[in-house]
């Protein structure tokens, strides 16, 4: 996989990402089975893509939900940085600055018009409202403007869908492991657009206590990808961290206890003027992280008897939770997918990749669609509230 990226004056990185890594699969782009075809021409649906639920201003035009004709990011990350976080405000202004043009360059990267598209997808929920809404109104005015279908899709199920962008040959049902910045869920894939949560964080999601962890070591935003490079030159046994166990419910996570512990450790440091080395920090606390999420995934395989485990969202992109994933899966007999890191993190090809099969489950938005942030996941009601199903 290509990545062109240019640094714009404004300091937002423009990313077109090219070409498709083999993943597990590798055969050409098929007719999944499945789902009975409703999209008219009974031949290919081509999907533009809109994604604006954080810091990401993404377009993407995607072929028969598994074909990537291009993949355009606009990453604000960088203007974020200086305030250790995102800056709601920051981001929504800035998705109204880029949005035209990843919607234009994701076009003429694809090769095709506004008149070729078949169907118009957007992130609705869950995200930051005020970045949604760039992106449904986009979304909205080209699906008014062209007389195209217009579909909501829900930011995590696109998270989930971006593993069958890479392997042509995963359907559904497997368990997948959802770990972004503001969830970490472990379901069950049933079908497409059909989910059962098994596991869900009682309090951080895995991403935010990366981010947390990162901030208090001093690493600073974006605390993940900070954390996995420091931990690469750490001792991931020089501390030992509390791995958390929930009785009542054995699929479910918390990471406050272990970010506490972390703290602890800092403030005690401090209190005895040591110097804490960031790096076994870093790599104590991912390895503490990391176990829990292999844990839990491969125990739901086994117990629920599925053989095939993905992993989901930004955190999915964790070069130790990959690694021993990859290990914990070939030792139990699962196939492991995961898609490429830059298909992890946000981007708007996943939600090209989720919308086709709801297209073909026949789901319609109406242009009284809204941007719904705390959107939850599995809920297909919430598609009779949003539009017409
Ligand atoms: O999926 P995502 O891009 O946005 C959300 O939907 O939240 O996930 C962002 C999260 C952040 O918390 C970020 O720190 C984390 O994913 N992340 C990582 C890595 N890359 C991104 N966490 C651990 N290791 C990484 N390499
Ligand atoms: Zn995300």
């Amino acid at each position: 996989m290509k990545i062109d990226k240019n640094v714009e004056n404004d300091g937002v990185i423009f990313m077109s990402i090219k070409g498709e890594d083999k993943g597990d699969g590798g055969a050409p782009a098929k007719e999944p089975a499945g789902g009975s075809d409703c999209s008219g021409s009974g031949g290919d649906v081509t999907i533009l893509a809109i994604e604006s639920s954080c810091d990401e201003t993404a377009a993407a035009v995607v072929r028969n939900g598994r074909e990537v004709l291009s993949n355009i990011i606009s990453s604000q990350i960088a203007l974020h940085t200086v305030y250790g976080g995102v800056v709601p405000e920051i981001a929504s202004r800035k998705h109204v600055e880029k949005i035209n043009g990843c919607i234009r360059a994701a076009l003429s990267e694809a090769g095709v018009t506004l008149e070729d598209i078949d169907v118009v997808a957007v992130t609705y929920g869950p995200g930051l409202v005020g970045a949604l809404l760039v992106g449904v109104s986009a979304a909205k005015a080209i699906s008014f403007a062209q007389n195209k279908p217009l579909i909501g899709v829900h930011h995590i199920e696109g998270h989930i869908s971006a593993n069958f962008i890479e392997n042509k040959d995963l359907e559904p049902p497997f368990v997948c492991l959802v770990v972004s910045g503001g969830h970490s869920h472990l379901v069950v894939v049933k079908d497409y657009g059909e989910y059962e949560i098994i596991g869900q964080t009682r309090d951080d999601a895995a991403g935010e206590a990366f981010d947390k962890v990162a901030r208090a070591i001093g690493l600073g935003y974006p605390g993940g990808p900070k954390i996995d490079a420091a931990a690469k030159e750490g001792n991931p046994d020089a501390f030992t961290f509390p791995q958390a166990k929930i009785s009542d419910a054995e699929y479910d996570f918390s990471f406050s206890g272990l970010k506490s512990a972390v703290l602890n450790i800092i403030n005690q440091a401090k209190m005895q003027g040591e110097e804490l080395n960031q790096a076994d920090v870093a790599a104590s606390f991912q390895k503490a992280v990391v176990e829990v999420l292999v844990g839990h995934a491969i125990k739901a395989c086994k117990e629920y008897g599925y053989d095939k485990l993905a992993i989901a969202g930004g955190v999915a992109s964790n070069t130790a939770l990959r690694t021993l994933m990859e290990k914990e899966c070939t030792a139990n007999g699962i196939k492991f997918f995961r898609p490429s890191p830059v298909l992890c993190t946000d981007n708007a090809a996943m939600i090209g990749a989720a919308a086709y099969y709801e297209y073909k489950k026949g789901v319609r938005f109406d242009l009284d669609m809204n941007a719904v942030p705390n959107l939850p996941l599995g809920d297909r009601e919430r598609r009779f509230h949003a539009g017409k199903a």
